[in-house]
Formats: C-alpha cells, structure tokens, sequence
C-alpha cells in the first residue's frame, strides 16, 4: 500500500456496479473517520456530476468543521458545484415537534390552551432520548422526500444510532399494528359503535390517524435504512483489535436488522514507506500492530474490504485534504468507469 493515488478501488467499483444507490451511510464508531468518507465521498461523486446532499443530525458540527463553514441548522449550504451540505439543529426540531404535539392537542379536543397538566407531560417526554431520536427521524424524512438530489449521504453519529432507528422502528410498528387492529375490529362492531358518542367516535379517528401518520413516517425511515437496492452501509475501520471485535458485533446486529452491509472501509493505516531506519520505536511497534489486525481483518471480511486510507500527517479539513481523502478512497477513475471514459 502506498499513499501515491491509485487508479481506481473496489470501493469505486461498488459505486459503479450498483448505479441505483442513492442512500450512503459510513457507520462505525466514534472518531474513526465516518465524517471525513462521507464528505470525500460527496466530494467524488459531486465531481462526476451528481448532485450530492450530505447531511447531519450531530450536534458537534463536524460537517461545518470539515467543510471550515458554519452550517449548522441553516438548511442545505451549497458547497461546491453539485454538493450540499446540511447540519440539522435537532434541538429546534425538538421544539417544532412540541409545537405541533401542542396544536394537535388543540385541535382535537378544541381547548384554547394547553391544561397545564399536559403541558407538563410534553416538558417531561421531550427530556427523553425517544423524543429527540423521533424529532431527527422525522427531520431524516423530510430530508430524503423533499430534496431531488442524486445521493444523500448521512453522516451518522457513532454505532447505536442507526440501530437504535431500527429497533424502534419495529417496536413502534407492531404497537401501531396493534392498535390500528383493535380498531378496526371495533369498527366492525356497528352496534357497538353506533351506542358510542359521535364526538368520541371523531376523536379516536383522529387519534387513529394521528398514530398511522407516526408509523407511516417511521416506516419510510426505515424503509430507506433497509432498501437493498438503494442503499448501502459501509463500516469504516481502523486496525485495532477492540475496534475489530466491535465492528463484528455491529456487523451482526446489522444483518439481524437486514441493514445491507456495503462494504469495509479502512482507515489510518501506517504506510510502511514510513518505517525508514530512523523511523521512531512506537511507529514501528504500531505498524506491527496495524500489521496483525489487518490479517484478521482481511480474513474476516474478505473481499468485502473495499478501500485502504493512510494515516495523513493531519488533521482533514478544507477541501483539498477532502479532495485528498476522495482520491485515496476512490482513485482516478470516475463513477462511470476509468479515467477519462465518458459518462
Ligand atoms: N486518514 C486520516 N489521517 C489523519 N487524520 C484523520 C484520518 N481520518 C480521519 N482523521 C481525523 O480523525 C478525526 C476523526 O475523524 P471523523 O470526524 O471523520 O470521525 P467520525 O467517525 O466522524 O467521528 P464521530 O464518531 O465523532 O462522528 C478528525 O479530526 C479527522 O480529520
Ligand atoms: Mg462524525
């Protein structure tokens, strides 16, 4: 492996064997270069004309710290020619979420104001994970229905997250399958129905529909997450046995949640270049390292292992160590094919 700019990867190959992708994610765990793939991937494919979104629901602003430009909660901020960038305030997301659930509440038991006693249950519920996790699901949708871009890519925060969408995805789906049965089995019910007050009647409708609404806005998320066709979830790696044995674990856990595992991606490898006589003993010693855990890593996952990225002697941020990094994970070659080819 050398840091000189190779042709082309397996890692574009897959871009280019599977041209009806449109969802990429980079997952792993935290600070192992998910932020830096997804912004050089948007870089690469925006370069080869595809109108490239990649968005964030990190409150850390890592996109506005690769990209050196203050985006967060301003929408998508054009970047380049065909790249778009977008942090998400999730927090404002939170309280539009309020608002609404406030309204709602309004409207259908047509109050003038909230009672205070529900009003206390919406502060309490909104201080808990699902609440915040239900307003950036929410806001994940409304990215991938509104926009028109070629690709989105999502720079996911570390591990749990995309699990977590998952696992209540299902959860709320059975429940809302649950409820909605029992419903309808009432509604069959005519007799029944008939000796309920009118009013009840319109109310749990509404409430019905409300929760439809919910599922059918947490299926699409999921929906996206699990599309075979349209999406692909990398994991980036670095050679580290712990890192090794997470990124398993993980692996697994996707495929229970038939997440389509695109690949492996690896990242902050020592270039052996580096090791000159004078080369420092703990580089030595961490090449080594690197050395072992890339067996086990080529032996685990094989083929699947589709791009090699050095360690670079800093930090990446600006757009020419993006440009840098898209070079290293994709080479030369556009997404239609080697260098020059037309698309
Ligand atoms: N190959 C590399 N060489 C040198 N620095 C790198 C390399 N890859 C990533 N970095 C740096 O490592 C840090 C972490 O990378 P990045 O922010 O992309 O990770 P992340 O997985 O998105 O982290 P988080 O889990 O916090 O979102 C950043 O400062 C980034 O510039
Ligand atoms: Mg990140």
């Amino acid at each position: 492996m050398t840091t000189a700019t190779v042709a082309s990867t397996e890692l574009a190959e897959a871009f280019r064997a599977h041209p009806e992708r449109r969802y990429v994610m980079f997952g792993g765990k935290g600070g192992l270069g998910k932020t830096t793939f997804s912004a050089a991937t948007a870089f690469w494919l925006a370069e080869q004309g595809k109108r490239v979104l990649v968005f964030s629901v990190d409150p850390q602003a890592s996109l506005s710290d690769i990209f050196q430009q203050d985006i967060f909660g301003k929408g998508p901020v054009k970047i380049l020619d065909n790249l778009w960038a977008q942090e998400i305030d999730a927090d404002r997301h939170i309280r539009e979420y309020q608002q609404e659930i406030r309204q709602k509440i309004l409207d259908m038991y047509g109050l003038d104001e909230v009672p205070q006693e529900i009003e206390d249950y919406i502060q309490a519920a909104s201080a808990e994970p699902a609440m915040e996790e239900s307003a950036i699901f929410d806001s994940v949708v409304d990215i991938v229905n509104q926009g028109d871009y070629d690709f989105y890519i999502y720079d996911l925060v570390p591990l749990g997250h995309a699990l977590y969408y998952l696992s209540m995805a299902k959860v709320y789906d059975e429940w809302i399958a649950r409820i909605t049965r029992l419903r309808e089995e009432m509604r069959e019910y005519e007799e029944v129905a008939a000796r309920m007050k009118r009013q009840k009647e319109v109310d749990e409708d509404q409430i019905l529909g409300e929760l439809q609404y919910i599922r059918g806005r947490i299926n699409s998320a999921s929906r996206i997450l699990t599309d075979r066709q349209r999406t692909a979830f990398f994991f980036v790696v670095v050679p580290e046995q712990m890192i090794l044995v997470d990124t398993k674990k993980a692996a697994e856990l996707f495929s229970k949640f038939d997440v389509p595992i695109g690949g492996y991606v690896l990242n902050r490898l020592i270039r052996e270049e580096l090791l000159s006589d004078g080369a420092p003993g703990f580089l030595r010693n961490r090449f080594e390292m690197q050395q072992g855990q890339l067996a086990e890593i080529h032996r685990t996952f094989g083929d699947q292992v589709l791009a090699h990225v050095p360690e670079l002697e800093r930090d990446v941020t600006g757009l020419p160590m993006i440009e840098r990094v898209a070079r290293l994970l994709y080479g030369d070659a556009s997404l239609a094919g080697a260098k020059g080819e037309a698309r």
